[in-house]
């Protein structure tokens, strides 16, 4: 029981400071704030496959240029490496791309969590005009007209859906789960599977409190944070737009202004440019920021190189799927 109000203690504080959170956690003992991944167990292989085909074909937008893998590039890291995005038409959009491998592993999707699940996810990008431009009667009916159709009566004994599109394709996006990095490895009790470096920088994640936020499996993705704990104001640099307000433009709440979902920092290393804005080109510029804007205190350059080098443990390269 004592340790149950310990635990919901230590939720607690985590969102009022994220230091204290971690030296209550530290103190509480045990175990480490990085769990290992695992896949996702009872995924239809037939509606991945299915869901996996949608997510790579074109069709799927208006004028049939832009598919889901045009800015979640799955062979590099599933995101698009563009400050911010590119969908039809040349059109751009006004925040980055996070990655898709491990998102099913978030609370909710989007930067503001305005989508509850994978599935409704997908509508986000089908109808964004600087996305995918089109509608789901377009979507349908083009579906209902191709070899898709066969194939949906295969897996879903019916015929193409909104429901069954968004199933599928949420399907194949939990089979995008990157284990069997050498960080999980470490984890799993292979002393070798670090360097030195790699254990220093995982050492002063934790100590700085970066952990305290960037956590779990996913290492983030579990919970809202403000963006600018100790220092305020946006990070933009024309100043903010409506999308810099993250949360609150879902909740309506004035404690939710500027905090957005604490990304996972599983493929950081591999989808740069970083934030919601895109604006922060280097990982060592990203990990500074995050001192100064989360921590109050200035990192130096000996330690963002080793938290670099901590978190390039945190993916296998050999687990991103091949196009
Ligand atoms: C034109 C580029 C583009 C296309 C096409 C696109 N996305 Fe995205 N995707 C983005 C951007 C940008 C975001 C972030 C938007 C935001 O948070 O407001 C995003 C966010 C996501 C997320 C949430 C990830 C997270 O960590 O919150 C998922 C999942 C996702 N996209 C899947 C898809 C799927 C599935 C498709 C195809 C149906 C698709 N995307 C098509 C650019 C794109
Ligand atoms: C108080 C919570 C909090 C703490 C502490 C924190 N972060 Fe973050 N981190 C966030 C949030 C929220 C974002 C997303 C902000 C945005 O883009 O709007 C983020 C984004 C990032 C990104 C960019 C990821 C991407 O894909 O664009 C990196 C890298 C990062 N954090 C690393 C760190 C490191 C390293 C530390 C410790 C020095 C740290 N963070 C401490 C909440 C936190």
């Amino acid at each position: 029981m004592r340790g149950l109000v310990a635990m919901a203690m230590a939720t607690a504080v985590a969102v009022l400071s994220p230091r204290a959170a971690f030296t209550a956690d530290a103190v509480a003992g045990g175990h480490e704030p990085i769990r290992p991944l695992m896949a996702i167990a009872g995924v239809d292989p037939a509606k991945a496959e299915l869901g996996r085909r949608l997510f790579h074909d074109p069709m799927l937008s208006r004028d049939g240029t832009v598919s889901c893998a045009s800015c979640h590039v799955l062979d590099r890291g599933g995101s698009d490496g563009r400050p911010v995005s590119m969908g039809i038409d040349g059109r751009v959009g006004i925040v980055n791309a996070p990655t898709v491998y491990n998102a099913a592993f978030n609370l909710a999707q989007f930067w503001d969590g305005r989508a509850m699940t994978l599935e409704d996810q997908v509508n986000g990008p089908l109808t964004n005009a600087a996305e995918m431009g089109t509608d789901w009667p377009t979507v349908l009916e083009r579906l209902a007209r191709s070899p898709y159709a066969a194939a949906f009566r295969t897996v879903f004994g019916a015929e193409p859906d909104a429901p069954a599109v968004r199933a599928a394709i949420a399907a194949f996006e939990r089979t995008l789960i990157t284990t069997g990095s050498r960080f999980d490895r470490w984890l799993g009790g292979e002393a070798e599977a670090l360097s030195a470096s790699e254990k220093a920088g995982y050492a002063l994640f934790k100590s700085y409190g970066c952990a305290s936020c960037h956590q779990g499996a996913a290492v983030g993705g579990n919970m809202f944070q403000r963006l600018g704990f100790f220092a305020s104001g946006g990070i933009r640099a024309g100043g903010p737009l409506p999308a810099d307000l993250g949360r609150f433009n879902v909740t309506g709440r004035p404690a939710d202004r500027n905090v957005f979902k604490v990304p996972s920092l599983r493929l950081v290393t591999l989808t740069p440019p970083y934030f919601h804005t895109g604006e922060v080109a280097t990982l060592d510029e990203a990990i500074r920021l995050m001192g100064r804007l989360q921590l109050g205190r200035d990192i130096p350059d000996r330690d963002v190189a080793l938290i670099a080098a901590f978190l390039g443990t945190l993916v296998d390269p050999a687990a991103l799927a091949t196009p």
